[in-house]
């Protein structure tokens, strides 16, 4: 077993990826940061945002007294808000609850909000140079192939399989081990066409000795993808400000600053279906259904005058369409009993709007008609 670490550091050593931004620090907070960016996003996408987060929020004190507003707009375009919250929670509980230094164990490093085991090590390896194996999504592939693990990746047991594994594997240096199996992972044992021709490990792989390097890890069922539709409404005064609205903490755009949903039935559920989203658009009834729905949830009297063609947007659970109803509002008085929803609104120049945490087709919308 040991053999394969050898090989895996002989080939970072040589091959690496050094110069990546996170791997010139053992600061636990630049550290932490790049973990958390890097979950379920590609290094050169979190690369500008990394530095620029980490120019404006230095360490734990400036995140933990940040406005979640700043944070959300350093973090706009990344996905996955709630890393975001997370982060500023994880940074909040830092400083009240472990006098303002990662905690160095991984049961405390597991309890800071978005902090799982495989980054909990990550950060400890590298920060503490303890000896803590990472099992990330790079690592998981590598020890699934050379292994030839054909059972369910993501079930239980073959994660509790893959943790002894990596655990036996990873050397006193786990630092750099574990981003010799990260570069590993991403640069020759990749996820579709792995290069097992310039392989170091191909004598010690046994997907690669069963012809299966390509069959394995085993492909997990991905549920369909739902489609999903609302109409944003795109609300513009007199002097060409927008009216956006703030979203509850929960939810994919929890906390971010978004064009106000067009919701006509007034139900919970802010999504209509693929008919009701094309029933609408066709009716006749479109332009007064919006103006009262102004009336009633914004207090703003408007007049519609455009409906845009539909666009689609991608999420990991489902794939929204959207268009958006072009609407001047005449008079912003506040309408009197509306004053509470009224609250989670407000006006923004386009400037001052794209300089917030926008969800990507809100920032995509303002850009396109600026
Ligand atoms: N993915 C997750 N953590 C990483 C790291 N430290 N370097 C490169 N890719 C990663």
């Amino acid at each position: 077993m040991m053999q394969i670490a050898d090989i895996l550091l002989d080939w970072y050593g040589e091959n690496g990826r050094h110069g990546l931004p996170w791997r010139q620090t053992r600061d636990s907070y630049r550290l932490w940061l790049a973990e958390i960016m890097l979950q379920q996003t590609q290094v050169e996408s979190v690369k500008p945002y990394y530095q620029r987060f980490l120019d404006v929020l230095p360490n734990w004190e400036a995140l933990a007294v940040a406005p979640q507003d700043q944070v959300l707009a350093l973090w706009s375009g990344l996905g996955y808000y709630a890393r975001a919250r997370n982060a500023q929670r994880a940074a909040q509980k830092i400083m009240t609850d472990f006098a303002g230094e990662f905690p160095d164990t991984p049961e405390s490093a597991e309890s800071l909000p978005g902090v799982g085991r495989s980054t909990a090590a990550a950060v400890l390896a590298s920060a503490f140079a303890q000896q803590r194996p990472i099992l990330d999504a790079n690592a998981r592939r590598v020890l699934i192939r050379t292994q030839a693990i054909s059972s369910d990746p993501k079930a239980s047991k073959t994660l509790q399989h893959l943790w002894k594994l990596a655990e036996a594997l990873t050397p006193a240096d786990a630092h750099t081990y574990n981003q010799a199996i990260q570069d590993f992972g991403a640069m020759i044992c990749l996820p579709r066409h792995p290069h097992c021709d310039a392989c170091p490990l191909q004598r010690h792989c046994l997907a690669y000795a069963g012809g299966l390097s390509e069959q394995l890890p085993l492909p997990t069922r991905k549920p369909e993808k739902p489609d999903r539709c609302v109409f944003f409404l795109q609300l513009e005064d007199r002097s060409g400000r927008i009216f956006l609205e703030k979203r509850p903490d929960s939810g994919i755009w929890g906390g971010l600053w978004c064009l106000p949903q067009f919701n006509p039935e007034g139900s919970s559920n802010p999504f209509l279906c693929n008919d009701q989203q094309k029933a609408l658009a066709d009716g006749i009834l479109l332009r007064e259904r919006v103006r009262q729905f102004c009336v009633l949830r914004h207090g703003l009297t408007v007049e519609v005058k455009a409906l845009t063609m539909v666009q689609k947007h991608v999420f990991t659970h489902f794939q929204l369409h959207f268009r958006c109803i072009l609407a001047t509002v005449q008079d912003d008085q506040i309408v009197p009993g509306v004053a509470d929803q009224i609250l989670t609104g407000r006006w923004f120049t386009r400037e001052n709007a794209l300089a917030e945490g926008l969800p990507t087709p809100v920032r995509k919308i303002l850009s396109q008609t600026s």
